[in-house]
């Protein structure tokens, strides 16, 4: 090797070569992450919404606020992956066709508490407000902090126009109608209500999409364990 004449693209001085072994790093991964990342953008699995899925209902939506402003995310992950042990708790595996019109998403990264991307009618309407108010009624070791004070928070004076059309100019296709009538679903609604509807909504729409279909064998049941 020693009496070899080096190329300039040698191994040796590429390594010997902080700047160029940086450069030549950058290109590498920029390159394998493109050929990753831009597929994305044009399949229809993760552009379209899987079926089943609709847009969120206003009040389902003043309800995402709420649960984005309370931080319920840093507790929170909304993605089932697809591992055994995550499908025979929470339930089907998520798919990206389900977040189509999540502008934020909500995927998280900590699960301090359970998954929530299946957890709609998982419980009763009431079980969410008890468990809204005080966890650790329903569930004794719970360290989940009390919100108590959305059940006195009216949400009628919320204007959630601008925030549809928003979500609009995203692609999520509300009509000029739903947006113009939005606000009033939100009459004499309280932030509990809001954030209840929001997480009775959450991977239903793919879920009875697929029950009927397969009405003869039906989805894997999702399983409390309690936190
Ligand atoms: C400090 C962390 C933390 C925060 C913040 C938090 N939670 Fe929780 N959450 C937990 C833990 C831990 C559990 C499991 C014990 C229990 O059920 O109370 C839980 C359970 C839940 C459950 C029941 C899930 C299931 O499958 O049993 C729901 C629903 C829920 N949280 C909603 C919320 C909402 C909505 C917010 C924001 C308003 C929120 N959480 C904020 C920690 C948190």
């Amino acid at each position: 090797m020693t009496n070899k004449s080096k190329s300039f693209f040698s191994h040796e001085t590429i390594e010997k070569n902080v700047g160029i072994l940086i450069i030549l790093s950058i290109l590498v991964i920029s390159f394998a992450g493109l050929v990753q990342i831009v597929p994305l953008f044009f399949q229809h699995s993760t552009t379209q919404p899987a079926e089943g899925v609709t847009p969120y209902t206003p009040l389902q939506l003043a309800g995402r606020d709420v649960y984005i402003k309370e931080g319920c995310v840093g507790c929170h992950s909304q993605q089932v992956r697809m591992l055994q042990s995550e499908v025979l708790r929470y339930g089907h595996y998520s798919l990206a066709g389900e977040s189509v019109y999540d502008h934020p998403f909500l995927w998280g990264s900590k699960r301090t508490g359970p998954d929530l991307a299946r957890v709609g009618g998982r419980y009763s309407d009431d079980w969410h407000r008890l468990h809204l108010r005080d966890p650790r009624a329903l569930v004794k070791e719970s360290n989940m902090p009390g919100y108590s004070w959305l059940q006195h928070k009216d949400i009628s004076n919320v204007d959630l126009k601008p925030r549809m059309n928003a979500l609009r100019m995203l692609g999520v296709p509300y009509t000029e109608e739903q947006i113009a009538n939005a606000n009033k679903e939100l009459a004499g609604k309280t932030e509990e209500d809001a954030v209840v509807a929001y997480l009775q909504s959450l991977g239903v729409g793919f879920i009875n999409a697929l029950r009927a279909k397969e009405t003869a064998q039906p989805a894997t049941q999702a399983v409390h364990t309690g936190g």
